[in-house]
């Protein structure tokens, strides 16, 4: 398909990554979360409400979230042509072309998931915040492969681990070199 994406920005806009993923690249199981950390609960809601407030995801991953989460837009990807939710905060769209104006726009936006909106998208990122943690997980769905030799680490954090927050975990960002 050809769309006119600009795959690198060096300023500007862009589209940023937002995702926890456990040792073996596990992100989800059973359409849900495989693990359970406030911790990274906590980031993911200020990440998002910071900035563009804006969050792009795939239909099974709006459907994995309690409900439309509160001061944020959802940008949400689907084929399915009769998909309709009455919000002012949600966007339907049905083609990655549709993405355009957020990957080209002077603001960053932010992906959210699932497994294949972080594969397709994956060439349009330019920044990266991983919760890495630290243990192996069951699970079905897995961020994709990446050539770490092309992100360099721009910030890193030891999460803290407690009575809530059981699994060990670090929060990193990433930007492409
Ligand atoms: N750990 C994390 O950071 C994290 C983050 C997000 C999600 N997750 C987990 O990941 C799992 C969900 O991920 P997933 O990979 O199964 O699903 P997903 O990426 O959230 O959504 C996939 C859906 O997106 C739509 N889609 C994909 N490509 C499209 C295209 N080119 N054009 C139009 N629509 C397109 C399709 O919707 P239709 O079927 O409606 O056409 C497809 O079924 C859950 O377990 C969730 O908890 C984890």
């Amino acid at each position: 398909m050809e769309i006119s994406l600009k795959k690198r920005r060096c300023s500007g806009g862009m589209l940023t990554y937002v995702a926890a993923i456990a040792k073996n690249n596990v992100i989800g199981k059973d359409k849900a979360l495989a693990w359970h950390l406030p911790n990274d609960q906590k980031f993911f809601r200020q990440t998002t409400l910071s900035g563009s407030k804006t969050m792009i995801m795939g239909r099974r991953t709006f459907e994995s979230l309690p409900r439309v989460l509160p001061g944020r837009k959802h940008v949400i990807l689907t084929q399915k042509k009769d998909y309709k939710l009455d919000d002012e905060n949600v966007e339907i769209v049905h083609d990655i072309a549709d993405l355009m104006p957020y990957v080209n726009a002077d603001e960053e936006y932010f992906v959210i998931g699932g497994a294949e909106i972080f594969k397709m998208l994956f060439p349009y990122t330019q920044r990266m915040y991983i919760t890495e943690i630290d243990e192996e997980f069951e699970g079905d769905t897995f961020f994709p492969d990446y050539d770490s030799s092309e992100w360099k680490v721009t910030a890193k954090k030891e999460g803290i681990v407690d009575e809530r927050n059981k699994h060990k975990h670090t929060f990193w960002t990433l930007e492409r070199i």
